[in-house]
């Protein structure tokens, strides 16, 4: 039976953005709308480049920072939110479930594989937003936001250059993709130069 009120691929994916948008507006620790917007555009690009679902891609990658833990005092609240969300929506089961399991396997604090190819993208999507200039300048917003230092010579764990090595460059070496991997290089030398220039004005040379 056909019915009138079932919505196009486009409308979800519209009203989705909306959501998420109202959501995450203003959000100041690197989280915010436009790295999701960022996360969604990539991911679109790289999901038409390697042969994969580009709905499904696209609507995880909206949906993958909606039920993170860091948002949700410590808490994945992923199911139970996207599951309210596509389900107003009138999305099928099956996609929502879909969904549920590509954002489960997207997240670098979870170490989980990203087993599909559409988790495999959205998880190089999002990490390559860690990387490159806008990664910079996330590190040190959500370093802020927890009140890490800058840097210190003397005790440099915890600090957000610490967070340099321990995961942004550690990054190009886990990427899915061919796509994901030949952006992630070019990011990857761009912070190397950062982290170069960074010690030489720490260091007080001219
Ligand atoms: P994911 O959401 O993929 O698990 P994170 O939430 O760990 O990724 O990272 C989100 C952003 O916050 C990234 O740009 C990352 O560099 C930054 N970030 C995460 N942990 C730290 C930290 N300990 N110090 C500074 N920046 C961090
Ligand atoms: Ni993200």
């Amino acid at each position: 039976m056909i019915s009138l009120s079932i919505m196009t691929s486009q409308q979800i994916l519209d009203s989705v953005k909306q959501t998420i948008h109202q959501q995450f507006s203003g959000e100041g620790t690197g989280h915010d709308y436009f790295h999701i917007e960022r996360v969604v555009n990539v991911a679109v690009q790289i999901a038409t480049k390697e042969n994969a679902d580009v709905f499904l891609v696209e609507l995880a990658a909206w949906l993958h920072d909606v039920g993170d833990y860091k948002l949700h005092n410590g808490i994945d609240k992923s199911e139970e939110l996207i599951t309210g969300i596509l389900h107003v929506l009138d999305v099928p089961e099956k996609t929502i479930d879909k969904v549920i399991e590509i954002v489960s396997q997207v997240s670098f604090s979870k170490g989980k594989m990203a087993e599909s190819i559409e988790a495999k993208i959205v998880q190089d999507a999002d990490r390559l937003d860690a990387l490159g200039a806008i990664g910079l300048a996330r590190v040190f917003a959500y370093g802020g936001s927890k009140q890490r230092e800058i840097y210190n010579p003397d005790d440099p764990a915890g600090t957000s250059i610490q967070h340099f090595y321990d995961k942004l460059l550690k990054l190009r070496e886990k990427m899915n993709t061919i796509s994901g991997k030949a952006i992630a290089r070019e990011r990857h030398v761009f912070l190397e130069s950062f982290l170069q220039q960074f010690y030489k004005e720490w260091n007080g040379e001219l």
